[in-house]
């Protein structure tokens, strides 16, 4: 196996203080990046993308070449996960070619074979179970925005998808509360669940689940959503709508946070089901912010894996 250094497929890998040590890359990256260009000059790094994507795309695909390097885009009519051919070979195929994979999957355990194959870092670009540099992203915000100001809570509402299961990861491990609201039967991956709760007690912090929108989001001073329907179930989009209707991020809920609290999304959002324009288009929103920051941070573990 691997070591967590080489690649970057789960937040569960890294330990506190790599976290911390990707967030200090960040800053100086997005403060100064002229003094990291090149330095990543004739590296390449294969994007495998068997799902949509604009935001991880176009950071990596952009990031590399802000460092020097480049990407090749491999989309799902290319490679053909372990239908063309095995995961196993397209990992020793492309490590004769490039330096880097990033991979975005379906099945989280395609990440990890994809890893244990490959002779070259692989990144996690999201998976179903997880979406390790979004959670990055969105915590580097979050340290922007309130510095490491102790006992913050992230009220995370809606579906308890990849996107919360790497936030639960990432807030146990950088020390912010972490509230999940979620319809029963929808609630975070329970390993995930049970591990950053068992982070938290270390870091003498606090991982809830409720099951109302309103008992999670009170007082919190970051509110986050995503989607009811990830990519994948696309198929029961319309169900989701009448189960999640209580979980949308609108005015009254978002007024029930502390004030000054922050409004977040991963994006795509889908504006009127998880959130109102009044919210995401409000002056407390960040998710813009976020996404800009997607581009810094996967520079940093750009740089970290690959230089
Ligand atoms: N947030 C995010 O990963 O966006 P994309 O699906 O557009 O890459
Ligand atoms: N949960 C969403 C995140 C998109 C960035 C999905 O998997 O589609």
């Amino acid at each position: 196996m691997k070591t967590v250094r080489k690649d970057l497929l789960s937040i569960k890998d890294l330990e506190s203080k790599e976290i911390e040590e990707i967030f200090t890359l960040t800053a100086s990256i997005k403060k100064n990046p002229g003094k990291f260009r090149g330095i990543l000059k004739g590296k390449s790094l294969a994007l495998i993308f068997e799902k949509p994507s604009n935001r991880t795309y176009v950071s990596f695909n952009v990031g590399m070449a802000e460092l020097g390097g480049h990407a090749v885009y491999l989309g799902p009519d290319q490679i053909k996960l372990g239908v063309r051919e095995t995961i196993h070979d397209v990992a020793k195929t492309l490590s004769r070619y490039v330096d880097g994979i990033v991979l975005r999957t379906f099945a989280h355990k395609n990440v990890l074979d994809m890893a244990e194959y490959s002779d070259v870092p692989v990144i996690n670009g999201l998976s179903d179970l997880s979406h390790p540099c979004q959670a990055l992203a969105d915590i580097f915000t979050v340290r922007e925005k309130f510095g490491k100001k102790k006992n913050l809570t992230l009220a995370y509402i809606g579906d308890g998808n990849n996107v919360c299961n790497s936030l639960l990861y990432t807030c146990s491990k950088t020390g912010i509360n972490m509230n999940v609201g979620v319809p029963e039967g929808y609630e975070p991956n329970n390993d995930v669940f049970r591990g950053a709760e068992e982070m938290a007690r270390k870091n003498k912090i606090s991982i809830r689940l409720y099951h109302t929108a309103e008992e999670a989001v009170r007082g919190a001073n970051i509110v986050y959503t995503d989607v009811w329907a990830s990519m994948g179930q696309e198929d029961e989009a319309q169900k989701r709508k009448a189960i999640f209707r209580d979980f949308q991020i609108n005015g009254p809920l978002f007024r029930l946070a502390s004030s000054g609290a922050l409004v977040m999304h991963c994006l795509p959002a889908h504006r009127g089901e998880e959130i109102t324009d009044e919210v995401i288009d409000s002056k407390n929103s960040v998710v813009f912010d976020e996404a800009e920051n997607r581009l810094h941070v996967e520079k940093a573990v750009l740089v970290k894996l690959l230089s």
